[in-house]
């Protein structure tokens, strides 16, 4: 029984206002439109079977990957969320080759831009496994009234306000940060309402769990190949070799680490040269959320948050999560060139 102790996430973020001195509660609505969209998008995953949204869109992103109808969907639902927010100036989607702005001045005032990956993990879609969405939240560098800029969203990572993402798995999740802590709720479908879950999420500093498309082995940098085959040794001493788990979204597989302690990486391949994920709206994100939950995130030399994007959807190699894992990680890097 839960009873009076439920914490719904309204309630929460209201809360924490009171913890930043100069809040307006500008930024307290934006969040609370985020959860809105969420609750949208979860109804139509849930329901994707019955109702004709699986499959092909039919079009192809900015990625040059097919759309899937639930990738078209969610994208337009976290657009109307955000602009209805009147808090948000501009978007940048996967799903969008440019920039979201709006013309009427309410939006115009918004102080907040918004990155998003609105459907993450888009080939599990049609199998009912995990999928999520991944956003990142910044204050506008440009100024208010006017429309928002392409540098108000090539900001460094360091600079994010908020990021999370929400995972529509066995349950529904969201779990964000606005850089203290990294807190996650629960999605109670019989209220509708997500409720807090996961007070303050640590994870584990050494973790059992490697997470990668080891399909794409003989393409990996040679500092990563000797990174596997240390992680598939056996040794006592370092409780190896690890378990191998690898969802292909993103979102899930980042969740399941965190909560249990793990490596997840996407290595450039010859296929992909500089990577896989994009930096704005899927390295970004997890990589504030995976530091304030006490782990790392980096492109195998550099702090993911450190890295100055050059453009909206650009691709950069990715590994984050436990730091004594990244740790190891960056030094068979170093010493494999
Ligand atoms: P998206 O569905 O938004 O395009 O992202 C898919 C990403 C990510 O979720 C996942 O980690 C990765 O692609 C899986 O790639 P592989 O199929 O190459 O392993
Ligand atoms: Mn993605
Ligand atoms: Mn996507």
């Amino acid at each position: 029984m839960q009873g009076y102790s439920i914490k719904t996430l309204t309630q929460f973020i209201i809360e924490r206002q009171a913890d930043f001195p100069y809040a307006t509660g500008e930024f307290t609505r934006l969040l609370y439109h985020v959860g809105i969209a969420a609750k949208f998008v979860n109804k139509k995953v849930n329901k994707a079977g019955l109702v004709d949204i699986l499959g092909e869109a039919g079009n192809i992103n900015v990625q040059g990957e097919d759309q899937k109808k639930l990738d078209v969907l969610a994208n337009w639902q976290f657009i109307q969320a955000l602009k209805s927010s009147r808090e948000c100036c501009g978007i940048a989607s996967e799903e969008n080759q440019e920039i979201i702005t709006w013309d009427d001045e309410l939006t115009r005032d918004g102080n907040y831009i918004f990155c998003m990956d609105p459907l993450d993990g888009s080939s599990n879609i049609d199998v009912n496994v995990s999928i999520g969405t991944i956003f990142s939240i910044y204050r506008r560098i440009s100024p208010r009234g006017e429309k928002a800029t392409l540098d108000d969203f090539l900001q460094p990572g360091n600079k994010q306000v908020a990021a999370g993402y929400v995972v529509y798995g066995s349950s529904t999740m969201l779990v964000y940060t606005t850089g203290s802590g990294v807190f996650g709720f629960t999605l109670d479908p019989s209220i509708g309402e997500f409720c807090l879950s996961h007070y303050s999420i640590n994870t584990p500093q050494d973790g059992k769990i490697y997470s990668i498309n080891e399909g794409n082995y003989s393409n990996f940098p040679e500092g990563v190949k000797k990174y596997i085959d240390y992680c598939k040794e056996a040794d006592s001493k370092t409780n190896r070799p690890f378990s191998a788990r690898y969802i292909g979204s993103l979102v899930a597989d980042f969740h399941r680490n965190l909560l249990k302690g793990g490596i997840f990486l996407y290595p450039a391949t010859a296929k992909a040269p500089k990577g896989k994920l994009r930096l704005l709206y899927e390295c970004n994100p997890i990589a504030f959320l995976a530091e304030q939950a006490g782990g790392k995130a980096t492109n195998g030399s550099q702090r993911i948050l450190d890295v100055k994007p050059e453009s909206l959807h650009q691709r950069i190699p990715f590994y984050a999560g436990s730091s004594n894992m990244i740790d190891k990680l960056e030094e068979f890097m170093r010493n494999n060139p």
